[in-house]
C-alpha cells in the first residue's frame, strides 16, 4: 500500500507536463454534438433562457452546418420552434414532408454533407398541449403514439437524416421504428434513442426555446423516468438495444453522471449524454454575473461526461467549445 510520505501525489502535478503526461481523459470537437433550435419565423432570434442561443432560420441553420464542418463537429441535432398556429392535439406537423423539420435537414445536408444529422423523435414541438404522446381521456396513450412516432421518423429519414433520435420514452417505439425504417429500405439510418430519459427541471428553458412551455398542461412524469431511479435506467437501455438502437442516450447528463458511468460499464455501447437546456442556462447565468468563470466551467462540465464514460457530448456549448478546443 502506496504510504506517505514515500508516496507524494503532488509529486505528479508539479508541472504541466506532468500533468499532461498522467491525464486519464481528453475532450476534443470529435466528442460535441451541436444541439441547434431551428424556426419557422421569418428571422433569427435568441432565447431569452439561454443566453448565447439563437433560433436559427433554416437558412441560418445550412450556415451553422457549415461552421460545424469547420469546427471539427461531427453532428449536428435539429430541435424544432414552430407557430403555434401549426399546433394540434395529433401533432399532425410532426410528419409533414414540407414542414420546418425537413426543410431543415435538406437545407444542411445540401450545405455541409459530411455532418451527421440527427433528428428527435417527439410529438411535443408540434401539440398544443405540449406532451410528447397522443391524449385519450387525460392519459398519454402508448401505441397510438408510437405509431405518429413511425411516420415522424420516416418523414425524417426521407427527408436525408442520418440519425433518428427518440425523446420521447414510450414502451417499444425503437422497435417499431426500426421495422418502419427497414421496411422502406433505411436499414441504413441509425437511431441513437433517449434511452434513459429523467421528467427534470432542467428542461425548463429548452420549452421555452420551442415555445412548448405555454402549451404545457401537467407533467410528464407518467413516461419520463422518475429522477429517484438507477435500476430502472438499466433495464430502459437494456430494452432499446434489443429493440436495436445503436446508440443510448442518458438525459439531463450533469446531474446523472452516475446513470452514465453505470449503463456505459454495464453494455460497452455507444453512449451519449445530453447537457440540457437548464444546465446550460445555469453556467451561463452564474458566467454573466461574474460568479463563476464560464468558460472554464463549461470546459470542466464536458470534460467531466467523458470522465464518466460518454462518448459524446449533446450541448448547447458546441460551437463554443470546439472553437476553444481548437486553438
Ligand atoms: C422533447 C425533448 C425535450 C428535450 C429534448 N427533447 C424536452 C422534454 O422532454 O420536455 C430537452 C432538451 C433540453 O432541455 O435541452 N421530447
Amino acid at each position: 500500500m502506496a504510504q506517505f510520505p514515500t508516496t507524494r501525489l503532488r509529486r505528479m502535478r508539479q508541472h504541466d507536463w506532468s500533468r499532461r503526461l498522467m491525464r486519464e481523459n481528453t475532450l476534443t470537437p470529435d466528442d460535441l454534438i451541436w444541439t441547434l433550435v431551428v424556426t419557422d419565423k421569418a428571422h433569427s432570434e435568441p432565447v431569452a433562457s439561454m443566453p448565447g442561443v439563437t433560433r436559427l432560420t433554416v437558412a441560418d441553420a445550412a450556415r451553422a452546418a457549415v461552421e460545424a464542418r469547420a469546427l471539427g463537429i461531427p453532428a449536428i441535432a435539429v430541435f424544432p420552434n414552430v407557430d403555434a398556429a401549426r399546433k394540434d392535439a395529433r401533432g399532425s406537423e410532426a410528419d409533414n414532408p414540407d414542414g420546418l423539420v425537413a426543410h431543415a435537414i435538406k437545407a444542411m445536408k445540401d450545405a455541409a454533407p459530411e455532418v451527421g444529422i440527427i433528428c428527435d423523435v417527439a410529438l411535443d414541438p408540434f401539440t398544443d398541449h405540449g406532451h410528447d404522446g397522443l391524449i385519450e381521456n387525460g392519459v398519454i396513450v402508448n401505441d397510438a403514439t408510437v405509431e405518429r412516432l413511425c411516420a415522424q421518423a420516416l418523414t425524417q429519414a426521407r427527408a436525408g437524416c442520418d440519425v433518428i433520435a427518440p425523446s420521447d420514452m414510450m414502451d417499444g417505439r425503437v422497435g417499431a421504428i426500426r421495422a418502419a425504417l427497414d421496411g422502406e429500405g433505411f436499414q441504413h439510418v441509425m437511431i441513437l434513442s433517449y434511452a434513459a430519459k429523467y421528467a427534470s427541471a432542467f428542461y425548463g428553458p429548452y420549452r421555452d426555446a420551442i415555445g412548448s412551455s405555454v402549451a404545457l398542461k401537467g407533467d410528464k412524469k407518467t413516461y419520463q423516468m422518475d429522477p429517484a431511479n438507477t435500476d430502472e435506467a438499466l433495464r430502459e437501455v437494456e430494452l432499446d438495444i434489443a429493440e436495436g438502437a445503436d446508440m443510448v442516450m442518458v438525459k439531463p447528463g450533469m446531474p446523472y453522471l452516475d446513470i452514465v458511468a453505470r449503463v456505459k460499464s454495464a453494455f460497452a455501447l455507444p453512449t451519449y449524454v445530453f447537457q440540457v437546456s437548464g444546465e446550460y442556462a445555469m453556467i451561463q447565468a452564474a458566467a454573466a454575473n461574474g460568479w463563476i468563470d464560464g468558460e472554464r466551467a463549461m470546459l470542466e462540465s464536458l470534460l467531466a461526461f467523458k470522465r464518466a464514460g460518454a462518448d459524446g457530448v449533446l450541448t448547447y456549448f458546441a460551437p463554443r467549445a470546439a472553437k476553444i478546443l481548437n486553438g
